[in-house]
């Protein structure tokens, strides 16, 4: 039987505070608090839930049941890989940043911290020497069309071709196994799934789907789920109002840490990006626009997506027709 063994989530501390245990924010006092450092020992290396409840025979088993299972509905105990949320979290501590989060909400401040951003390298130009070069050359049109566009026109149907087009980019060649981008060990551990709103594509019926890029076809996972924008945060909801279909990117974790370990979700990481890329051109090509969501609630339409275990959100494109003015 496979091992179903739950872990410490290693983001969250813990102390003991004279008759008090502190985890995280949460508290919690009684005969718990002195077994836990033994619990929390185990939890590094990983435990079988039996194994614990057979552990600890001077608790009473109902209290030891309800605190593992609530260390779990809090995610300090887990059986799957983190959420990305959880693995980057903690980063900005090491970012030694000037910047509050209210500086972020004035439109005038975004702008003048993206200016700087983007002038960061003539640092370089004035320590290094300079090779010029050549400035005539022309790249494909379609590569100077592309643009994050936030205003769908909901009057227009996209054509069954064009979504037939945009997704054969992501298609298997059954026979050689191969496909239009690279990944990492050539083993795709990135799955896209299409939500389609009601009357906005041709064919197509408002519903959850999942791409099967060795059928090059839609299966259906959810035909009665209604996403709204609740699960959008503010700045993004008109984006998927108006939008005519959503793409989500996950990462299944099942299918290339058995062989690279725990640098396989980086490298679907990786992966999901070249993804977006490849949508972003693959889409403009066919004339359908396209704007990525950084943040979303996904935990409000998660149970929709039926994802196994190891399988995780990473990113969202809404795509449509443009209603922008150019
Ligand atoms: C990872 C990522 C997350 C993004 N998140 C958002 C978002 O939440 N809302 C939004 O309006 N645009 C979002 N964008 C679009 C960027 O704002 C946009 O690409 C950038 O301003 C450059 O403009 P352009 O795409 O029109 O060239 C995102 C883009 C990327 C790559």
């Amino acid at each position: 039987m496979l091992q179903n063994k739950y872990f410490w989530n290693r983001f969250v501390d813990w102390m003991i505070d004279e008759d008090t245990l502190r985890i995280g924010k949460y508290t919690y006092k009684g005969k718990i608090v002195d077994i836990f450092p033994e619990i929390y020992k185990k939890a590094r290396y990983g435990f079988e839930l039996e194994e614990i409840y057979n552990s600890f025979e001077d608790i009473n088993s109902r209290s030891l049941k309800l605190f593992i299972n609530d260390l779990i509905k809090k995610g300090i105990l887990r059986n799957r890989i983190s959420r990305i949320h959880e693995l980057f979290e903690k980063e900005f501590e090491f970012i030694n940043s000037k910047y509050s989060r209210e500086f972020f909400f004035k439109r005038e401040n975004v702008e003048r911290f993206r200016r700087d951003r983007l002038n960061r390298h003539m640092r370089y130009d004035t320590k290094y020497d300079r090779v010029n070069l050549f400035r005539n050359i022309d790249l494909p049109k379609m590569l100077y069309r592309r643009r994050s566009v936030r205003c769908f026109d909901q009057d227009k149907i996209i054509e069954f071709e064009k979504i037939s087009g945009i997704f054969k980019a992501f298609s298997q060649d059954i026979v050689n196994k191969r496909y239009l981008y690279p990944s990492a060990g050539g083993l795709y551990p990135i799955n896209l799934y299409i939500y389609i709103k009601e009357g906005r594509v041709e064919n197509m019926e408002e519903g959850l789907y999942l791409y099967n890029p060795n059928e090059d076809a839609f299966n259906v996972v959810n035909q009665h789920c209604k996403i709204d924008k609740e699960s959008q945060y503010f700045t993004n909801k008109n984006i998927f109002e108006t939008s005519a279909f959503t793409v989500y990117f996950t990462y299944d974790g099942d299918v290339n840490i058995p062989k690279y370990g725990g640098d396989g979700y980086y490298f679907g990481i990786l992966d999901c990006g070249i993804m977006i890329g490849l949508l972003n051109f693959i889409a403009e090509y066919f004339g359908v626009s396209s704007c990525s969501i950084g943040e979303m609630d996904f935990d409000k339409i998660e149970h929709y997506f039926e994802l196994n275990k190891n399988e995780v959100y990473l990113h969202s494109v809404e795509m449509g027709y443009s209603k922008d003015q150019m």
